[in-house]
């Protein structure tokens, strides 16, 4: 049984309660794309989205799983909220823990301001993308989704193109892939990998070819400009040419090899069109995975709250 009062990170979390989320997520998939849709699994519940960062794909999906599954759902607009008046982190947890809530999705800049939120309030706290740190329910979806398409993880290899520095969607697939067994593949420029990554299980390739050669899944990441300094790369016209994933290169990879990205996509950059829009591209399938993945940790955090708090 999921054993965890939040969703920090997938460093918590084992590979038996990581398979037992895919397991509740495949059903809740089956339930979201069903004609049924009328659940009061979790009437009486409130989710909130404190979102500090933008989102689109993973705070609807948080807002849709709750909405699905019976939950009052209240989104927090940063922008227009007293945290523009200099309130806390603690203190808006700490208020909103006074309206008797039970569970908050944040997204925040700051590696580790899920934890420090989850360490001041009773609701559960559901890590929506933390810095350059974890998104685990991005990684989750991935995971569900190569597990849909290629029948399991264990011995697949992933290869993962992109700013693998900054991403913490890269952090949490390495955990959670290798924890199911997957062999993790990163290729990025020089300037893009983080030390000493290895330790973590990921193989670095030195090549495109190399990291796709074989590969089962291959997943772009988005160049985040928002997280660097400048002067990783020379151009983004010459990124898409060195580093982009194109279709003459996807023959590398195994026959029935799928391609992943979390969105948003820099269309041209970290993946060709025809390669985003074309047959292998499983782009749209994990943002339908995301819902049910989020619904999925919203039933067992509330049985959790259920039986052990
Ligand atoms: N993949 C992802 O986190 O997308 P959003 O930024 O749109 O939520």
């Amino acid at each position: 049984m999921f054993k965890h009062k939040d969703l920090l990170g997938l460093k918590d979390v084992t590979a038996e309660e990581i398979t037992e989320i895919l397991d509740v997520a495949d059903e809740m998939k089956k339930y979201l794309c069903g004609s049924e849709r009328k659940s009061d699994l979790l009437k009486g519940k409130t989710l909130v989205t404190l979102f500090y960062e933008n989102s689109t794909r993973t705070r609807t999906s948080f807002e849709l799983a709750g909405k699905l599954l019976g939950a009052s759902e209240v989104n927090i607009s940063v922008a227009t909220s007293s945290v523009q008046k200099g309130e806390t982190l603690i203190d808006t947890g700490e208020t909103l823990d006074a309206m008797k809530i039970d569970f908050i999705a944040i997204r925040h800049p700051m590696a580790g301001a899920p934890k420090l939120l989850a360490e001041h309030v009773k609701a559960s706290v559901l890590n929506g993308g933390d810095g350059m740190h974890e998104h685990p329910t991005q990684a989750l979806l991935d995971m569900l989704t190569i597990r849909e398409k290629l029948g399991k993880i264990a011995g697949l290899k992933v290869a993962i193109l992109g700013d693998i520095k900054h991403s913490r969607v890269a952090m949490s697939n390495l955990i959670g892939l290798k924890k199911l067994g997957a062999e993790v593949y990163f290729y990025a420029p020089a300037t893009m990998v983080p030390k000493d990554i290895e330790k973590l299980g990921a193989k670095i390739a030195k090549s495109r070819e190399e990291a796709i050669d074989g590969a089962d899944a291959v997943m772009g990441l988005r160049i985040q400009l928002e997280r660097q300094n400048g002067g990783l790369f020379p151009s983004l016209s010459e990124y898409s040419r060195f580093y982009g994933v194109n279709d003459a290169l996807l023959k590398y990879a195994k026959k029935g090899a799928i391609v992943l990205h979390p969105g948003p996509v820099n269309r041209g950059v970290e993946l060709t069109p025809q390669v985003i829009d074309g047959d292998k591209s499983v782009i749209l399938e994990q943002v339908t995975g995301g819902v049910a993945v989020r619904m999925a940790l919203l039933k067992l955090l509330a049985e959790y709250r259920e039986n052990c708090l």
